[in-house]
């Protein structure tokens, strides 16, 4: 009962050891050196949720956006502004600010509005126009 227990233990430190090592937060680079949206002194905690909100808002992963390949973060290059979806995102950022200032202006729909990535990408890079997914030209020509 008791060498169940211990490893039972065992196990259970091994895996919380395995899980920490997986998290990119552990990956993630100590400084950040090209922060033009964001605040220089951003928390890494909060960098990193936004950094994977946007992962879900668009249904991609890191390199959509960042120069690196696969899973080791290490490797990535976060700081290039090589790709230009990062430039476009930069763009998305500042207008997606813009527009929950104009929402709140409005005193509409409720006291606190928010509009984030995932209002219009709803997990996809190319955001529908209309329901059903054709396009507005489509649309016209029927
Ligand atoms: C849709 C595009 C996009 C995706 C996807 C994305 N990022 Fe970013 N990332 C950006 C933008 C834009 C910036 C720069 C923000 C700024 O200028 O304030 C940035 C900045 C960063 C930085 C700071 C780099 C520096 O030194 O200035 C890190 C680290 C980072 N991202 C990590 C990640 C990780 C990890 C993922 C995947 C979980 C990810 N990003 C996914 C767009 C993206
Ligand atoms: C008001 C709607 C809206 C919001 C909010 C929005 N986007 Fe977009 N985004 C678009 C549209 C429309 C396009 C153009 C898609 C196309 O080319 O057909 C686009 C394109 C993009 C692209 C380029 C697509 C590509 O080729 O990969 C990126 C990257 C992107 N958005 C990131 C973001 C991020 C990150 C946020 C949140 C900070 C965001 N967007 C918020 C509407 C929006």
């Amino acid at each position: 009962m008791t060498m169940r227990v211990y490893v039972l233990a065992s196990v259970s430190v091994v895996v919380f050891v395995l899980v920490a090592a997986a998290r990119p937060a552990a990956q993630f680079p100590p400084k950040f050196t090209n922060l033009q949206v964001f605040p220089k002194d951003v928390a890494p905690a909060d960098l990193v949720n936004t950094m994977k909100g946007f992962t879900r808002a668009l249904g991609v992963r890191c390199e959509h956006c960042h120069v690196g390949e696969g899973n080791d973060l290490t490797k990535f290059d976060f700081a290039a502004d090589t790709k230009p979806t990062k430039l476009v995102a930069r763009k998305m950022l500042t207008m997606t600010t813009t527009l929950n200032a104009a929402l709140k202006d409005m005193g509409e729909p409720s006291k606190d509005p928010k509009i984030t990535c995932f209002t219009c990408h709803r997990g996809a890079v190319k955001p529908l126009t209309t329901a059903g997914g054709g396009t507005v030209n489509q649309n016209l020509e029927r």
